[in-house]
This record gives C-alpha cells, sequence and structure tokens, in this order.
C-alpha cells in the first residue's frame, strides 16, 4: 500500500515535478507492487523498491534533505503553495479577516492552556480560583484579561470575515464548502463564548445563563436539550463542569477538525476574486500567497496583537460578585453583546408563544444563510445576484440595530 502511496506520489507530483536538482534524471523507474500473494493472499513487498524521494537531490541545507526525505509526500504540498497566488484588488482588504480570526483563536489556545493550570471548575472554588489568578498569580491578570479580550476580538472578526466573504459572493461555486464550513466555525465560536461566560461563576454570567438556557425548552425536545446542558433542573456546579469540559475539550477538537478542512479548502481552491473583476480589468495583479501575502497577513496580526495588549491593560473586564443561587437575580441581566440581536428579538416578541416564533424565526435565518451558496444560482454562473446583496444587508442591519437597540436600554 506504501508502495503504491510512493509510486502515486512520485507520478502524481504536479504537472512534472519541478526537479531543483542536478540529479533528477537520474530517477529510478517506479517499480510497479507485485500484488498478493494470489494462494495465501498475503501482501509481500517487492524485493525492488522505487526511489522514495524523487526530490533527494535538490540543492538544500543536510537538515532540510533529511526531512525532505523522510516527509518526501509533502514536497508537491510545498510546490503548490509557492505557486498559489492572492488577485490584488481594491477590496484586497477584507482577506486579512480570516486570518485574523485565526489569529485570534491562536491566542485562545495559548492563553486558554495557561488559565487551565489554576482554573478549578467546581461551583466551590471557581470564583476563587479566578480570584487566585488574577490577584496572586505573576502576570495571571494579563493571561486572563488577554483571554476575555481575545475571545470578543475572534467573534468580532469571524463576523466581519463572514460579512466580507458574502458581499464578496466569495461562497460561489466552487467554494460553497468553505461557507458551510465557515459557518458551522462561526456556531463553533459562539459556542465559546457562551460555555466560557459561566466559568468565573459570578453572579452576572450566573443569571445570564439561568436566562439563556431556559429559552430552548419552548421548543420542541428543547427541554431535554436544557436538561443536558444543566445536567439538572436548575444551573448547578453540575452546569459548571459540563460547560467546562465542552469549553476546553469538544468545541476545540470539533473547531480544530472543522478548521483544518476550511484551511484545506482556502489553499487547494485559492482565493476567489469578487464577479466580474477579472473581466472588468480590475484586478490590479498577483501577489504570491508564501511569502508576500502571508507577511501582509502577518502585519495584520501585529496590529491585531498591539490591539488586544491594549484593550486588556486598558479596559479590564471585571471579575464582580460570586455567584449565589439563592439571591434574587440582579436588575439588567444580559448575555455577550454577540447574542444581543436574539436576545432583542425575544424580548420584542413578548406575546403567547413569541418564544417559539422567534426560535423558529432564527433556526429559519440560520438554515437559509448557510445555504445560500446553494440558493444564488446567478453567482455560481458568474453573474451579479443584487437580491442577495439586499439579503446580506439586511442580515447586517437586523443584527447591528437589535445590537445597538440592547446597548441602548443596558449599556455595556
Ligand atoms: C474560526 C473562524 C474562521 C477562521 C479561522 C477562518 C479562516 C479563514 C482564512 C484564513 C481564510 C483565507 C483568507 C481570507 O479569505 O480571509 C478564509 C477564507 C474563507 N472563509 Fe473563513 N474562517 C473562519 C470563519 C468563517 C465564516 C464564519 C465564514 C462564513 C460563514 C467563512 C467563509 C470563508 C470563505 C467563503 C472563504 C474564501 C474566501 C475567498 O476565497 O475569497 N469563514 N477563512
Amino acid at each position: 500500500m506504501a508502495e503504491n502511496n510512493q509510486n502515486a506520489m512520485a507520478g502524481s507530483a504536479p504537472a512534472k515535478p519541478k526537479p531543483a536538482v542536478p540529479g533528477a534524471a537520474k530517477q529510478a523507474a517506479p517499480v510497479a507492487a507485485k500484488p498478493a500473494d494470489s494462494k495465501s493472499g498475503v501482501y509481500k513487498p517487492p524485493v525492488e523498491r522505487a526511489d522514495p524521494n524523487p526530490y533527494k537531490d535538490s540543492r538544500i541545507s543536510s537538515i532540510g534533505a533529511w526531512f525532505q526525505e523522510r516527509f518526501y509526500v509533502m514536497v508537491p504540498v510545498i510546490d503548490y503553495l509557492k505557486k498559489k497566488e492572492v488577485p490584488k484588488h481594491r477590496l484586497s482588504f477584507w482577506y486579512y479577516f480570516g486570518g485574523l480570526t485565526l489569529f485570534f483563536f491562536l491566542i485562545q489556545i495559548i492563553t486558554g492552556l495557561l488559565l487551565m493550570q489554576y482554573y478549578k471548575p467546581t461551583e466551590a472554588e471557581a470564583f476563587s480560583s479566578f480570584v487566585f489568578i488574577q490577584k496572586e498569580i505573576s502576570f495571571g491578570w494579563l493571561i486572563r484579561q488577554l483571554h476575555a479580550w481575545s475571545a470578543n476580538l475572534m467573534v468580532l472578526m469571524a463576523f466581519t470575515h463572514m460579512f466580507s466573504t458574502f458581499f464578496m459572493k466569495s461562497y460561489r461555486k466552487p467554494r460553497e464548502l468553505m461557507w458551510v464550513s465557515g459557518f458551522v466555525l462561526l456556531v463553533l465560536c459562539l459556542g465559546f463564548g457562551f460555555t466560557g461566560y459561566l466559568l468565573p461563576w459570578n453572579e452576572l454570567a450566573f443569571f445570564a445563563t439561568q436566562v439563556g438556557t431556559e429559552v430552548p425548552k419552548v421548543a420542541p425536545g428543547g427541554a431535554f436539550l436544557v436538561d443536558i446542558l444543566r445536567g439538572g433542573e436548575e444551573v448547578s456546579g453540575e452546569t459548571l463542569t459540563r460547560m467546562f469540559s465542552l469549553h476546553v475539550v469538544l468545541l476545540p477538537g470539533l473547531l480544530m477538525l472543522v478548521l483544518s478542512a476550511h484551511l484545506l479548502l482556502v489553499q487547494v481552491l485559492g482565493t476567489s476574486a469578487p464577479i466580474g473583476y477579472k473581466e472588468s480589468g480590475l484586478i490590479k495583479g498577483y501577489e504570491k500567497f508564501f511569502p508576500t501575502f502571508l507577511a501582509k497577513d502577518a502585519i495584520g496580526w501585529i496590529i491585531g496583537f498591539g490591539l488586544l495588549v491594549y484593550l486588556a491593560t486598558v479596559f479590564p473586564w471585571q471579575i464582580g460578585v460570586k455567584a449565589d443561587a439563592l439571591t434574587p437575580a440582579p436588575l439588567g441581566i444580559k448575555p455577550e453583546w454577540y447574542f444581543w440581536a436574539q436576545f432583542q428579538l425575544l424580548k420584542d416578541l413578548k406575546f403567547e408563544g413569541g418564544e417559539l416564533v422567534a426560535i423558529a424565526l432564527l433556526t429559519i435565518g440560520a438554515i437559509v444563510w448557510v445555504l445560500v451558496p446553494f440558493l444564488d444560482f446567478k453567482a455560481s454562473r458568474e453573474e451579479r445576484s443584487p437580491i442577495f446583496t439586499a439579503i446580506g444587508l439586511l442580515v447586517m442591519a437586523f443584527l447591528l440595530i437589535n445590537t445597538y437597540r440592547v446597548f441602548a436600554e443596558y449599556g455595556w
């Protein structure tokens, strides 16, 4: 099997594997693997093996050659990446937001791992372990603030990236699955925010989770889901443990899986240009993804990091007071800002059965949104689709106006 892969690789390297390589002509001809022994059915490797590394004569350092010989299957991939180009036009700026989302996700992993060294996910200790991290551990306050701010920036970047790819119609054929996988990533990002909110076990988070986990109850099967999420009738220490395991195990695992698919598609399909740009000569040329675009991405990351450190040090998030289920809920309980639009819709539909209507509207809206690449036939034929642009503007207006309304009523 391995042998067959080697032969396949040697044969399928991009067009002609550009042998950098004085000795490429000397490549050994691949030797076909002998079939399994027809009598015993046991696979016997061929005695004579094909040259495993057609690139072994490349003029690179001996360490590089050592790795290349072992990871030779990556050589065509690297060759491919070196060829990848990104179109330059007046909207190119928006291509940086996917990379920025990725950057803040990486910050989340690093700071999250550090926080986990001291955080204790139990009802008795969660709040005090946060106070300990914030007050006693060297730079603990900074790590906590970076984690909290980077979470917000990651969601903000993911939304910006989603709308920019929407308006550039980057979801059109053949990038449908980039859109779908991206949408799943956004849902996972929101899941991170929701599960992480409860972890400090402070009053605000406790009651907001109480309200938030109440909502699905009105939908059919929702009570079951709420039971699973809460680990019982009410929000309790059990809920905290569940949110913690979702936050640090299930969601990161799923996100990394889907992210790998998303990024693989980015590399394989390349970056799209807006509809009609090529034909109207609006493309000002192409730049190499590696290293030019990546270097510009890095500049974006440095600016993003500067902004993150500024926010984390100048506008620290407060810890609040420890949650107590026996005290009445304080006034002004609201979720994180990225749930404000949905929260406002629930508030607006305050009639009998209104919550169910709101949930149905949001669910149908999300399904239509994720199916946009398959509904926008015009874009997939490379024609402009103003109706979908209008739909995008409506969705954005709904999110922005409702978010602002919550801000105007409750403040930050
Ligand atoms: C954790 C969240 C996400 C990460 C880390 C991420 C990462 C990236 C990166 C690095 C790119 C290539 C550069 C660029 O075009 O910006 C990209 C492209 C793309 N992403 Fe995402 N993304 C995320 C979420 C989303 C969401 C929420 C959507 C939409 C629902 C989406 C849809 C797309 C599409 C359609 C492209 C192709 C752009 C093009 O070829 O012009 N992504 N993503």
